[in-house]
């Protein structure tokens, strides 16, 4: 039986994956490292530095950074990217999700957060839904990131629910990897050919409503 759901944040609740993307790409630029659109999907929903190891490592230049300057650019990459979501509301928050939460408030399910980013407690704050969530994993505690599927076992345990009973919502491969991973089912938001790993797919967050979901074979009411 189905009691909960663990989202992710970044391109799922609102848009600051592209945010995300654009500090990226400054420092891609920066290491010398071309953009790409393979390498913009391959940093979705993964950690800090775990991002600037697969720029470093896209590019050839794993060996030209010592860890303080590693350090030092994944701290440019967090002032941009912070400047940027300074000016986020309530109003930023991605068409639907509003309504799709009150319906899995009113049908009492379970929510919690699980999202890699330190910056997630001061988003919610600047959309104002911080209180909507039962729970929200701070993924400071985690050893490993996305596509590990610590974070969304975390979740489950954090609303005290088993993996088997949550699902999973997710824009970034490595998260829907890292959902399928903890045993949970998976909602994939965004094209379909990228997320195929996903069990549900929605082309966007407008379409997603818990009445889709529970037309699906991979939910057990
Ligand atoms: C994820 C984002 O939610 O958080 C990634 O999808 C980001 O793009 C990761 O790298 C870590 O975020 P932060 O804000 O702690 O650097
Ligand atoms: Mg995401």
């Amino acid at each position: 039986t189905i009691k909960g759901f663990a989202f992710d944040l970044d391109g799922v609740i609102t848009d600051t994956a592209r945010f995300h993307a654009q500090a990226w790409h400054k420092t891609a630029d920066a290491v010398g490292t071309p953009w790409s659109e393979t390498l913009a999907n391959g940093l979705r929903g993964v950690s800090r530095m775990d991002s600037l190891e697969l720029i470093l490592r896209t590019g050839g230049h794993e060996q030209d950074y010592t860890q303080a300057q590693k350090e030092a650019l994944a701290q440019q990459k967090n002032d941009n990217y912070q400047a940027l979501i300074q000016q986020l509301t309530p109003a930023d928050i991605l068409p639907g999700i509003l309504q799709f939460l009150d319906e899995l408030q009113q049908a009492h399910y379970l929510l919690s957060i699980a999202s890699a980013s330190k910056n997630a407690p001061f988003i919610l704050d600047k959309l104002g839904i911080a209180d909507r969530f039962d729970g929200i994993v701070d993924p400071n505690t985690l050893h490993q990131g996305k596509p590990d599927p610590e974070i969304f076992i975390r979740a489950a345990e954090i609303i005290h629910l088993p993996p088997t009973q949550v699902i999973g919502i997710e824009d970034a491969i490595a998260g829907i990897a890292a959902i399928n991973a903890a045993g949970e089912v998976s909602v994939g938001i965004g094209d379909p050919q990228v997320l195929s790993a996903a069990n549900i797919n929605f082309k966007d967050t407008q379409a997603l409503t818990l009445k889709h979901i529970q037309q699906s074979v991979y939910f057990q009411s």
